[in-house]
């Protein structure tokens, strides 16, 4: 590690220091076009101009040329610096053998926070900034909607340890009478497309991880985002990374794994990281409001996945917000979120492959013997589990889901959290797999 660190480092210096010959030759060429090689700008400009420009305009082109290599050398010389300060004093003397080759840099992942009228963005800034790894790997960018001027003092409070942005426009959405006391979804939608425009487009990052300013997170979250971009990167069947399990309840998580992942057909949203190349399919289709259940229509999510955890990387504390605190009261807040630091980064996540997956996926699930809500209901089940609970319609689907607590709503035929129609929770310390039979095809988006 420490060898290949050296060689990177011998090479931006080799990179940095050829650079420079190439631009004194070419400035050379420039300031002298009779002395020497004509330099390759000017080789361009007799070439395709045709007729030779007068000097005047000659040495402009050499001062705007020498502008930008100028900035270029300031540039260099700012990753020359950030190598520098990055690399341990341990490795300096007699450093790295040329023949390892270059380490790629470390991905940026940048979190962006989305926030507009709340103080207490406070609590989740303070979480994110103790735990962040490095601010260079992981850039905070606040994005502010709503003008709110205490919100935006706090947010200010960080200084520079966070990018505070404004959401500029702060009038209202025109929407149908009918929908004005949905409002705020449409502020909500609009901010969301402004601040990945600047994430994606102005501050030009390749991935990012959205965090709502009621959202706290848990002590592996950079860890887990890290260690999933990858996997994200390289597997197509996968278009985003979640931090939430919708049935992450006490109770319905298996306590001793909490490094256990899953995919899910859900798009649980509440801290999750998407790719530019994501953005830039759905940016020019953007819905106008409810952005959340738009991605979780067909059209949007086109069979793919996300990965989610068995117990939550974030834990939402906004019970007031633009919908009502009820369904806060009687599911959100009881989501418990994780504690333990998992590592994962060193562990082997190749299981979360969609081919992978999908196999020990269905042995799993249709090998587990099938029971009935009255075995469960008065415990008689017998052995470890897992265990399957077949249903095969949407009533059948909502009445097990209610009687057994986990989540009974359906987005675009989708259960939370579930995968091929299979919803995975903890029932009294057994895993039980509601089902639907064997031989599943597809949702019926027709399910609410
Ligand atoms: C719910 C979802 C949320 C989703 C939103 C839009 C949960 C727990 N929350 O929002 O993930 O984004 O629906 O469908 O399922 N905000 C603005 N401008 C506004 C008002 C709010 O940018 O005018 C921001 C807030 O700062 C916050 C986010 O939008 O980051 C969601 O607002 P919140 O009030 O928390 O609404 P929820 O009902 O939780
Ligand atoms: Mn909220």
């Amino acid at each position: 590690m420490l060898r290949k660190r050296g060689s990177f480092i011998l090479c931006g210096a080799f990179l940095f220091i050829t650079w420079n010959a190439v631009l004194v030759l070419l400035l050379r060429g420039k300031a002298h076009p009779g002395e020497g090689d004509v330099g390759v700008a000017e080789r361009g400009v007799a070439q395709s101009g045709g007729a030779a420009r007068p000097a005047g305009d000659v040495v402009a082109d050499v001062l705007r040329m020498a502008d930008t290599f100028q900035a270029q050398l300031e540039r260099q010389k700012e990753i020359l610096l950030q190598i520098k300060s990055r690399r341990p004093s341990r490795d300096r003397p007699g450093g790295g053998g040329a023949e390892a080759p270059a380490t790629p840099r470390p991905p940026v992942v940048p979190v962006l926070v989305i926030a507009c009228n709340r103080v207490t963005v406070r609590r989740c800034l303070d979480r994110l900034l103790e735990l962040r790894p490095s601010p260079e790997l992981h850039p905070v960018i606040v994005s502010q909607d709503c003008g709110h001027a205490e919100t935006a003092e706090v947010i200010r409070s960080y200084g520079g340890a966070v990018t505070h942005l404004q959401q500029p426009d702060l009038s209202d959405v025109p929407v149908a009478p009918q929908h004005r006391k949905f409002q705020g979804y449409y502020k909500i939608s609009r901010h969301y497309r402004w601040a990945l425009n600047q994430v994606f487009g102005t501050l030009g990052h390749s991935a990012v991880v959205i965090v709502e300013d009621d959202l706290e997170v848990a002590p592996d979250f950079f860890e887990y985002f890290r260690a999933l971009l990858p996997l994200l990167e390289s597997d197509r069947s996968l278009w985003c990374v979640s931090a939430w399990n919708d049935n992450g309840r006490d109770g319905y998580v298996d306590p001793g794994q909490p490094g256990l992942l899953y995919r899910t057909d859900f798009f649980p949203g509440l801290g999750w990281m998407l790719r530019r190349e994501l953005w830039e399919e759905l940016e020019p289709k953007w819905p106008a409001s409810f952005w959340d259940d738009w991605m979780r229509q067909p059209e949007q999510r086109r069979g793919r996945a996300c990965v989610r955890p068995e117990i939550s990387r974030t834990l939402t504390f906004g019970r007031q917000g633009v919908s009502l605190g009820q369904f806060y009261d009687k599911y959100l807040r009881h989501i418990r979120l994780s504690s333990q630091f998992v590592p994962f980064t060193t562990l082997d996540l190749g299981y979360l492959r969609e081919d992978a997956y999908l196999r020990d996926f269905q042995t799993r699930v249709y090998d587990a013997p099938a029971v009935s809500y009255q075995d469960v209901a008065q415990g008689r089940l017998r052995g470890p589990g897992p265990f399957r609970l077949q249903y095969s319609g949407k009533d059948a689907f909502k009445t097990l889901a209610k009687n057994l607590g986990v989540m009974d709503d359906l987005k675009s035929g989708v259960p939370r959290t579930g995968y091929r129609g299979v919803v995975s929770f903890f029932h009294k310390g057994r895993r039980l797999f509601l089902a639907p039979p064997p031989g599943w095809s597809q949702y019926d988006p027709s399910w609410s």
